[in-house]
Order: structure tokens, then C-alpha cells, then sequence
């Protein structure tokens, strides 16, 4: 059983490959890709880069070449929903692409010739993931359900409001995860995904963002891969 753990930025990357006692970088498609283990078990780690195409490719590479088994994807979001704040943590029942958009063709959202808009992630691996960030994050506030993802940093009130409204059960918005879910759709291979909340995709987005992911964000990452692998 060989596990990807996708993560989105480099200090993630990082607090994941300080756990990795053997790995081998392994260049591919120009992008590194670390074959090695974390508590015993074969795991692929790698960035994913930003945004739905470079992330496609990178979970691509990651099936193709590398075999993977089932992908796990590490992050940040901005939090939509009422209630999903600065430190919470999302683990993700499903995926949808807010910038896409094929109308009048095919219904809003619908990705054209596969007749849906949303991709589930895995029932099993997700709840596994869930009970990861329980026990890595106790009394960290945790949220279950959609996710959006596209092609920008959503850093205004006003466009947030506007997915708000349009999705309403949308908890969160990142850049990655629906591309990743239609991939491995597409494959067969189960994924999962969790993001920590660094911002409320507002007007303040922008912040300490940075600081937040040094801070934050990979200590949350490295906890919960390590939860997810010792179990
Ligand atoms: N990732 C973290 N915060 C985000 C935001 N506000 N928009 C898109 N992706 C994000």
C-alpha cells in the first residue's frame, strides 16, 4: 500500500519530510517528488503546486508513475460558511469547481461530459483522515462537507459574499482539491483531503498569511499525517 501525501505549500512539504527518515527525491515533470517511508509505511510525498491544472498533473504523475494507492491531500482554505474560522479544520465529503462555468451548454458548475459537478472524496479514507485530525488536534474544531476549489485567491468580501450566496453549502475555497478528486476519479483511486482555515477569503485574506502557514498550518500538517499513518 503506497499513500500520497499531496501538500500544498513548502513548509508543509517540509514539517512532512522531517518525519520521512529515508526519502529519495525523484525528479518528474519538474516537479520533486520524495519516495520513502513515514512510519513504516511506502509513501510518496510531493507538492502540488497551485492551482486545479498543476495539481492535476502532479496526481496524475503521482498514479502513472508512482503507483500511489490512494492520494491524502494537506492544506489551507479560506473559510466560507458562517462559522468556519481561522483555525478550524476542513476534511473534505466532496469537490466542486466555482469557476466553472459551461452554461448554456451544461448546467452551472456541471463538468461537461462527466454529468456532475461534484466529486466525492473516499467514505472510508475520509473518515479515517477525520479520526486523524481528532486525535492529532484535540479541540481543534473540525467541519465535514464541500469544499470549492478554482483558479483564484478569493481575497475580496465582496466575491466571497457572491460564492456564499451561489453555494451555500460550501464550508471552504482553495485551489486544488476539485482537480485532484476528478483525477483520481477518473482512476479509481481513493482520496482524501483536509485544510486548515488561514483565512476568511475577505478583504483581511491576505493578512499574515505567510506567517499563519510557518506557524499554523504545517504543524498541523505534520500532526495530522502522522496520526493518519500510525493508525
Ligand atoms: N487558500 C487559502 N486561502 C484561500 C483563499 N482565500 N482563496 C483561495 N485559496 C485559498
Amino acid at each position: 500500500m503506497k499513500t500520497a501525501i499531496v501538500s500544498a505549500m513548502h513548509e508543509e512539504l517540509g514539517a512532512v519530510l522531517a518525519l520521512m527518515p529515508d526519502e529519495r527525491r525523484q525528479p518528474v515533470a519538474g516537479r520533486d517528488f520524495y519516495v520513502g517511508h513515514l512510519h513504516g509505511r511506502d509513501v510518496v510525498a510531493v507538492l502540488s503546486r497551485i492551482g486545479k491544472v498543476a495539481a492535476a498533473t502532479t496526481a496524475t504523475v503521482l498514479i502513472e508513475r508512482f503507483g500511489v494507492d490512494r492520494i491524502v491531500f494537506t492544506g489551507v482554505a479560506g473559510g466560507l460558511r458562517h462559522g468556519v474560522e481561522r483555525g478550524h479544520v476542513v476534511v473534505a465529503d466532496n469537490f466542486l469547481q466555482h469557476d466553472l462555468d459551461a452554461t448554456p451548454i451544461f448546467p452551472r458548475y456541471e463538468v461537461p461530459l462527466y454529468g456532475r459537478s461534484r466529486f466525492d472524496t473516499d467514505p472510508a479514507l475520509t473518515h479515517r483522515l477525520a479520526g486523524a485530525v481528532r486525535k492529532a488536534l484535540p479541540g481543534t474544531t473540525l467541519h465535514r462537507g464541500l469544499i470549492a476549489s478554482g483558479d483564484r485567491f478569493v481575497s475580496t468580501t465582496a466575491e466571497s459574499r457572491a460564492l456564499q450566496l451561489a453555494l451555500p453549502d460550501a464550508l471552504a475555497v482553495e485551489m486544488e482539491g476539485a482537480a485532484v478528486a476528478q483525477v483520481c476519479h477518473d482512476y479509481g483511486v481513493p482520496f482524501a483531503a483536509v485544510r486548515t482555515i488561514s483565512d476568511r477569503a475577505d478583504d483581511d485574506a491576505t493578512g499574515d498569511f505567510l506567517q499563519f502557514i510557518r506557524d499554523v498550518a504545517s504543524r498541523h500538517t505534520a500532526a495530522i499525517v502522522e496520526a493518519f499513518l500510525s493508525a
